[in-house]
């Protein structure tokens, strides 16, 4: 919550930095034992086979933390905790813009309930061998990066 506050006293730049305007979908690298989960989209047709980090849309009040958590709750069934955000923003279509956070798995096996006809753990050696959609490549390439050991 407090991010969606502007608090006068806060240094420039501390408070929301989000254009009304704009919706922001959020998106987790989940990890666990050191592979990242990958998720194919089944709907709409323009994105389906293609391959995600799996999210959605922030809700009005919500903090995209709390966005990510419930998002991955809805479409995976499982529980996450949500780490670092990885730098950069992604154009979507008109008027959305991708932000990824990382996310640890802490408990459930993820099913594909929501949005996904398949999902797929993914060691580092294997990122390369779904078909991502492009927005989310840059976002792949940092959490690769910040991929822990198994
Ligand atoms: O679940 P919700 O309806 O809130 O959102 P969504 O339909 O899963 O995602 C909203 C939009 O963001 C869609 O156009 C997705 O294709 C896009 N998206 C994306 O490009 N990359 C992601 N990693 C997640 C969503």
């Amino acid at each position: 919550m407090t991010e969606r506050t502007t608090d006068p006293t806060a240094p420039r730049g501390h408070h929301r930095d989000t254009d009304p305007g704009v919706v922001v979908v959020v998106a987790g690298a989940v990890y666990d034992q050191g592979r990242l989960l990958a998720a194919r989209r089944s709907a709409p047709a323009e994105l389906a086979g293609r391959w995600e980090l799996p999210g959605g849309k922030l809700e009005p009040g919500e903090s995209p933390e709390e966005a990510l958590v419930r998002e991955l709750r809805e479409e995976l069934g499982v529980e996450t905790e949500p780490g670092e955000r990885i730098p950069g923003e992604w154009p979507l279509k008109p008027g959305y813009v991708l932000r990824v956070w990382t996310a640890r798995l802490l408990s459930g096996v993820p099913r594909p309930l929501e949005d996904h006809d398949e999902l797929r753990w993914l060691a580092r050696h294997e990122l390369d061998s779904v078909d991502w959609l492009d927005q989310d490549r840059p976002a792949v390439a940092e959490a690769a990066l910040r991929l822990p050991a198994a």
